[in-house]
């Protein structure tokens, strides 16, 4: 089957701008510099970090989730520099459903350069082709343009809101609900 392949050697990915790679505990502070913006961070209703031990313990736990199958954290590296710009992944991996959870962020200087739209497009290719996914879902706040834009870029469908489902601060905020499927993907992409 096609994960037992996948989840034996870390799949890396390249864009025309980036590298999406494994994660390396030296990227600690990198992840770090995002985690701890709360620009960054109240995007999708999670408090900020606050020292680097948070991020080195994200980097672990996400190299773990590897390990079990439940989901690929890309580091998003420059593809130049290998710089850590932001992270990408499928989660929520359910082999027995097809389908995973797309997610991503970046660090703000990385931001409005188009980078989470090509490194989007990569991962969904890769969860089609390689994962052979059925579905690929993704769940942005409502307001989170940036967020939404490079979904619908990619070729989501806004299939639901669930109301005032995310703590955010003071405030109850939407989840909005957007899903592809393997076929609309391939519709998309010719093959
Ligand atoms: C969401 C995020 C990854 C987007 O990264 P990015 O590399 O800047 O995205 P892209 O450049 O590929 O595309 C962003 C799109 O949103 C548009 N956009 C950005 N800010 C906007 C705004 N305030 N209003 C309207 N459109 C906006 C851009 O113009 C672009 O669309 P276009 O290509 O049609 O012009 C980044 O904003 C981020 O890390 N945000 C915080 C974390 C987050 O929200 N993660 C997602 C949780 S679901």
């Amino acid at each position: 089957m096609a994960a037992d392949q996948v989840f034996t050697s870390f799949p890396e990915l390249v864009t025309k701008q980036t590298r999406l790679r494994s994660l390396r505990a030296d990227d600690a502070p990198g992840v770090f510099a995002w985690k701890s913006d709360p620009q960054v961070t109240d995007a999708y209703g999670v408090d900020s970090y606050r020292d680097l031990g948070q991020a080195t313990a994200w980097v672990a736990h996400r190299l773990q989730d590897f390990q079990e199958r439940n989901g690929i954290m890309w580091l998003v590296a420059d593809a130049t520099t290998d710089a850590p710009l932001g992270s990408i992944c499928l989660w929520h991996f359910d082999e027995r459903f097809q389908s995973a959870e797309l997610g991503y962020e970046l660090g703000r200087p990385s931001w409005g350069r188009g980078l989470a739209t090509e490194a989007a497009e990569a991962v969904v290719r890769f969860g089609f082709s390689e994962l052979r996914l059925h579905r690929v879902e993704a769940c942005p706040l409502a307001g989170n343009t940036p967020s939404i834009r490079v979904l619908q870029k990619v070729g989501f469908t806004l299939e639901g809101t669930l109301r005032e489902r995310v703590r955010v601060g003071d405030r109850f905020v939407d989840q909005l609900y957007f899903g592809l499927l393997g076929r609309e993907w391939r519709a998309r992409a010719q093959l």
